[in-house]
């Protein structure tokens, strides 16, 4: 039987790819640090997706063992992995989602503006492969800062001449994973139930968690409300000093980011009422990215919603959350500028 990864080598073996029978109607997606913390789990489940029928697992170690190991699960999607620079083109090429989790994660007292230096040029560079290679794809950035990674991509896709700022997303889905557990826990209600939109940004207090919309009604105290405002703006930091220097959030992010994929998947394929938080550009502020509940459809981002009724803590919250965005997003613009 031929296999069905590409490795190392472009000659070959990549052709046996073409013989290795998946589903005929979903979607490719390519994932690209496939081999991570974040990437192996994510890895895992968009090959359990149904909606997916190709998977590209790219990073610069370890694809080998990791796309070997996911293509045996008995599912429809065909695995092929991509290792090293010289196979990112071929990894993105044709590809409907890329999704970016690639770069370094948090260490115990780091921010998540503290990954800059490195993570900057390495979504830059990925995302140069994607402008040329894959311009119609929908790009869904996890990589630290959020807040600074997704104008670095828009940047670098207007130099390109490729932009579409429907098609370029921030993942601000664990936030809001975050905030209907936080709320599901205090309020005694299933998490599946609750329905907190999370909006501003992915850092710190430009986390803001809507508390007066949450789905079902809840009222809250004011002390509750203090408290699932700090958890939900730092569950991030929880995790990275639970893991003590050995990581941040994995499984639960790779959980999110596949509820947020398959939400930009079902959007594709045209379902209606498609709806997520995630960090776009935007014209609900004054500045030019900003999180908030967006329809996602054929084209990517086809609507983005309004912020809604604030109460004054949430208006205190978001002032607090456009200073420190303005300053990340023209971080990340005078990076692929200068
Ligand atoms: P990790 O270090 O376990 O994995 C990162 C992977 O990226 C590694 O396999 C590495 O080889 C690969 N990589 C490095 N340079 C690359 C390049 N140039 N091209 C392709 N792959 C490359 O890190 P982890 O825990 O998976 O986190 C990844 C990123 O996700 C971090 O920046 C982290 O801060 C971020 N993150 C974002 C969250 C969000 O809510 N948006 C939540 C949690 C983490």
């Amino acid at each position: 039987n031929p296999p069905n990864t590409q490795m190392g080598e472009s000659s070959g073996p990549a052709r046996w790819n073409c013989r290795a029978k998946g589903g005929s109607s979903g979607f490719k997606v390519a994932i690209l640090g496939a081999a991570g913390g974040i990437g192996q789990p994510l890895a895992m489940l968009m090959k359990m997706n149904p909606l997916v029928s190709v998977l590209h697992l790219y990073d610069v170690v370890n694809t080998h063992g990791v796309t070997a190991d996911i293509s045996h699960m008995d599912t429809g999607a065909v695995v092929r992995g991509f290792l090293g620079q010289q196979q990112l083109e071929d990894a993105v090429t044709g590809v409907d989602v890329v999704i970016i989790p690639a770069g370094v994660p948090r260490k115990p007292g780091m921010t998540r503006d503290d990954l800059f230096n490195i993570n900057a040029g390495i979504v830059k560079t990925l995302c140069e492969a994607i402008a040329k290679c894959s311009p119609q794809a929908i790009v869904n950035i996890i990589s630290n800062p959020v807040n600074s990674t997704v104008p670095i991509a828009a940047e670098v896709f207007k130099k390109a001449g490729t932009y579409d700022p429907r098609r370029v997303l921030g993942v601000t889905m664990l936030d809001v994973v975050r905030a209907n557990t936080f709320v599901g826990e205090v309020m005694g209600l299933d998490p599946r139930e609750v329905d907190c939109p999370v909006v501003g940004g992915h850092a710190g207090v430009t986390i803001l968690p809507l508390l007066s919309q949450v789905k079902p009604p809840c009222s809250f105290t004011q002390k509750e409300i203090d408290y699932l405002t700090d958890r939900i703006q730092n569950g991030g930091t929880e995790v990275v000093e639970a893991k003590a220097g050995t990581g941040s959030a994995t499984l639960s992010m790779a959980y999110a980011a596949v509820k947020f994929a398959d939400a930009c998947l079902r959007g594709l394929r045209g379902d209606a009422g498609v709806v997520e938080c995630a960090y776009v550009s935007s014209q609900v502020t004054e500045l030019p990215f900003f999180a908030s509940k967006v329809r996602l459809g054929r084209a990517g981002v086809e609507e983005i919603y309004p912020l809604g009724p604030l109460n004054e803590y949430e208006r205190a919250g978001l002032e607090k959350a456009k200073k420190e965005l303005a300053e990340s997003i023209q971080k990340g613009v005078s990076f692929v500028r200068k």
